[in-house]
């Protein structure tokens, strides 16, 4: 992280000819438990990870903007004037788009005045990885919120900056996405869990003692990119919907555990099948919870496992790769795992005991070998701080 942070400023000096006038960071994040529920108004479980992404800026003495990234060698330049929708981008709609967002009601408080403030330079850099379903968007909007909100001077409370982020990334990004990642890098705290009532929007800071229980969270990037991702997740949302219709309710939320009987009288099979996901998924985030608060951390593993059944057999969005991910790291250690993000793909996630990561990994490494699959991308992550102000 240092090291982000020292190449950040060092970066920015040479490309600029001036220093940063600080440096911010916010991180991606992992989905412990709670998956294909966000659009049911129910309910996730997640939290910021120890991979960010590092923001240095300084304040110019006209509307000019410049952004570059350690990913590239260009400088775009645009005006404050020019920030918001239709913006022609790249990623780079995703710092300018919360550039603009900071401007616009909706935040629930006061933000930017675009023709009273100055403009800026910025840097980007990040050790959160691209297409590994860690969120390194809400990364790069997090810690270009939090920098703006200081030097701008704009007093924005986090609750602002989670909306100011996904202001951004569906009206200037155009990506149809939820709160989220953002409230993950936004909120996140050491060792901590956000819970998130996705119909209340409200949020809870939950202890997850990974820390003094030893354990680490081994994320399983198995490389894998569906080719049905996309039409598979919205075919998977429009049977939730279908369900939660032909069941009388307006979401998934309303229907219980012991609803579920009922259910299978009146829903198709397949459209039975994707509704128990859902429903057995909310209740087992709120076990995730009480459990860590009753128990502790080595007695949530079930429930990860129980919701990768749940996700390979009932809703049908796992790929062999992130079955044997899970299968392997469960074999060889792990209290718990699962797939993570909407599936077809992407990463799992294993709940291990610190000094088993190594043995887990080889392991899961050997089997990826043996399958005749790409290697996977294993690294372990650990429940972290949200976006802060670095230098
Ligand atoms: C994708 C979406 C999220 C969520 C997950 C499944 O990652 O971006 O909003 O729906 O799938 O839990």
């Amino acid at each position: 992280m240092t090291d982000l942070v020292e190449t950040a400023r060092a970066r920015f000096t040479e490309l600029y000819g001036r220093a940063p006038q600080g440096i911010w960071s916010a991180p991606g994040r992992v989905n412990l438990i709670g998956e294909h529920t966000d659009y049911n108004d129910g309910f996730v479980f997640l939290f910021a990870i120890d991979r960010r992404t590092v923001a240095a800026l300084a304040l110019r003495d006209d509307r000019t903007v410049r952004l570059t990234s350690s990913f590239t060698d260009e400088i775009v330049e645009t005006t404050l004037a020019d920030l918001g929708p239709g913006g022609a981008h790249g990623w780079q709609n995703y710092p300018l788009g919360v550039a603009w967002a900071l401007s616009q009601s909706g935040l629930g408080q006061l933000g930017a005045d675009l023709d009273a403030v100055p403009g800026f330079d910025l840097y980007l850099d990040s050790d959160v990885p691209v297409g590994a379903g860690l969120s390194s968007s809400a990364a790069i909007e997090s810690a270009v919120a939090v920098a703006l909100n200081d030097v701008w001077r704009l007093d924005l409370d986090r609750n602002a900056l989670v909306k100011a982020g996904h202001i951004a990334e569906n009206e200037v990004v155009g990506a149809p996405t939820g709160i989220l990642d953002q409230s993950a890098s936004l909120l996140g705290r050491l060792d901590c869990g956000i819970f998130i009532d996705c119909r209340s929007l409200e949020r809870d800071v939950i202890p997850l003692g990974f820390d003094e229980a030893g354990l680490e969270v081994l994320v399983m990037d198995t490389k894998v990119e569906h080719e049905h991702a996309a039409g598979g997740y919205a075919a998977r949302r429009a049977s939730c919907e279908a369900g939660a219709r032909e069941l009388g309710v307006e979401s998934l939320r309303e229907v219980s555990i012991s609803d579920l009987p009922r259910a299978r009288e009146v829903l198709d099979g397949e459209t039975f099948r994707r509704v128990r996901h859902v429903v057995t998924e909310n209740q087992r985030v709120l076990d995730t919870v009480r459990t860590l608060r009753e128990q502790g951390p080595r007695a949530i593993g079930d429930l990860m496992d129980a919701s990768h059944r749940s996700l390979r057999d009932d809703f049908e969005v796992s790929v062999p790769q992130l079955d044997l991910a899970v299968e392997i790291s469960q074999n060889y250690g792990a209290i718990g795992a699962r797939m993570t993000g909407g599936g077809f793909g992407g990463s799992a996630i294993a709940l291990v005991p610190r000094e088993l990561i190594s043995h887990v990994e080889a392991a899961v490494d050997g089997a990826f070998a043996e399958h005749g699959y790409a290697q996977p991308d294993l690294f372990a992550v650990v429940p972290s701080d949200g976006a802060r102000r670095d230098e």
